[in-house]
C-alpha cells in the first residue's frame, strides 16, 4: 500500500488505539487523537513507532471547533498530509427521557455528530487535494435497535449514519469513500462496568456467544480504510457477533 497518513481520534486506548496500530501496520503514518489521558497516547505512539511507521499524539477535544482545527494543521505539518480519517472519539452515558439533562444531551450531540462533522469539514480539503480518501465514521448498533436508557448515545450514533450517507454521496466524485462501523459489545473500558454486572446475560444473547475484542472491530475499520474497499461508499457494516439478527 502506498504511505497514507491517518489521523484517528479517541485512539488512546479501546476500539481507536487497535485501529491507529491496525492502519500503522498495513503502511500508514498516525495521528493518535486523545482528549486525556497522554500517556496511554504516548504508548499508542511508541507502539507505532516500533512498527516502523511515524506517529504523533495530538491533544484536542473533538467537539471543539478551533482545536480540532489546531490538531488537523498539526497531523498535516508533521506529518505531510491527510489522507485517513477515523471519527472514532465517544463515550457513553445512561439516562432515560426524564431524567436525561440538557447538558448530557447537548455534550453527547457535541462530541458524537458535531465532532465527526468538524473533523471531516476540515480534513476533506486535504483529501481532495491528494486526489484519495477515506472516512470512517464508528457509530453502534445501538444506531440501528435504539436503546432504552440512552436516547442521547443512540440518537447521536443515527445522526452519524446520516452524516455518512451524506458525505459519501458528495465525496465519491473526488475518490473519498464514506462508511460506518457499527460494532456491538466490545470489550474496551466504556462498557467494562455493565459487562462486569450483566457479561454472562449479554454473552448469552451474541450469536457468537462472546464479547469483540477492540481488535475485531478495528481490522473492519481498517479493511474500509484500505485499497481493498475501494468500491465500498455509504454503507454501515454491522460488526455484533450476530445479534443485530435477533
Ligand atoms: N465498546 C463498545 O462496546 C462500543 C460499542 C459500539 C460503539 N462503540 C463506539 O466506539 C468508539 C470507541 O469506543 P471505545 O469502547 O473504544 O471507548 P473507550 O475505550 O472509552 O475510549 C474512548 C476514546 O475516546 C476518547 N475521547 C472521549 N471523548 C473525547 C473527546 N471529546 N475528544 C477527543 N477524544 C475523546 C478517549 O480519550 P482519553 O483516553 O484521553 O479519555 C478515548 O481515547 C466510540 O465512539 C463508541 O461509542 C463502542
Amino acid at each position: 500500500m502506498k504511505l497514507r497518513i491517518a489521523l484517528v481520534t479517541g485512539a488512546s486506548r479501546g476500539i481507536g488505539a487497535a485501529t491507529a496500530l491496525k492502519l500503522a501496520q498495513q503502511g500508514c503514518d498516525v495521528a493518535v487523537n486523545y482528549l486525556s489521558r497522554a500517556d496511554a497516547a504516548h504508548t499508542v505512539v511508541q507502539q507505532i513507532e516500533s512498527l516502523g511507521r511515524r506517529a504523533i499524539a495530538v491533544q484536542a477535544d473533538v467537539s471543539d471547533y478551533a482545536q480540532v482545527h489546531q490538531m488537523i494543521e498539526t497531523t498535516v505539518r508533521e506529518l505531510g498530509g491527510l489522507h485517513i480519517l477515523v471519527n472514532n472519539a465517544g463515550y457513553s452515558s445512561h439516562g432515560g427521557i426524564e431524567q436525561l439533562s440538557l447538558e448530557e444531551w447537548h455534550r453527547m450531540l457535541a462530541v458524537t455528530l458535531n465532532g465527526a462533522f468538524y473533523c471531516a469539514q476540515l480534513a476533506v480539503p486535504y483529501m481532495r487535494q491528494a486526489g484519495w480518501g477515506r472516512i470512517v465514521n464508528i457509530s453502534s448498533l445501538r444506531a440501528l435497535t435504539g436503546s432504552a436508557h440512552s436516547p442521547h448515545y443512540a440518537t447521536a450514533k443515527a445522526g452519524l449514519l446520516g452524516l455518512t450517507k451524506s458525505l459519501a454521496l458528495e465525496l465519491a466524485p473526488y475518490n473519498i469513500t464514506v462508511n460506518a462501523v457499527a460494532p456491538g459489545y466490545t470489550d474496551t473500558e466504556m462498557n467494562r462496568k455493565s459487562l462486569a454486572e450483566k457479561g454472562e446475560q449479554i454473552r448469552a444473547s451474541i450469536p457468537l456467544k462472546r464479547i469483540a475484542s477492540p481488535e475485531e472491530i478495528a481490522s473492519v475499520i481498517a479493511f474500509l480504510c484500505s485499497d481493498a474497499a475501494s468500491y465500498i461508499t455509504g454503507e454501515t457494516v454491522t460488526v455484533t457477533g450476530g445479534i443485530y439478527m435477533r
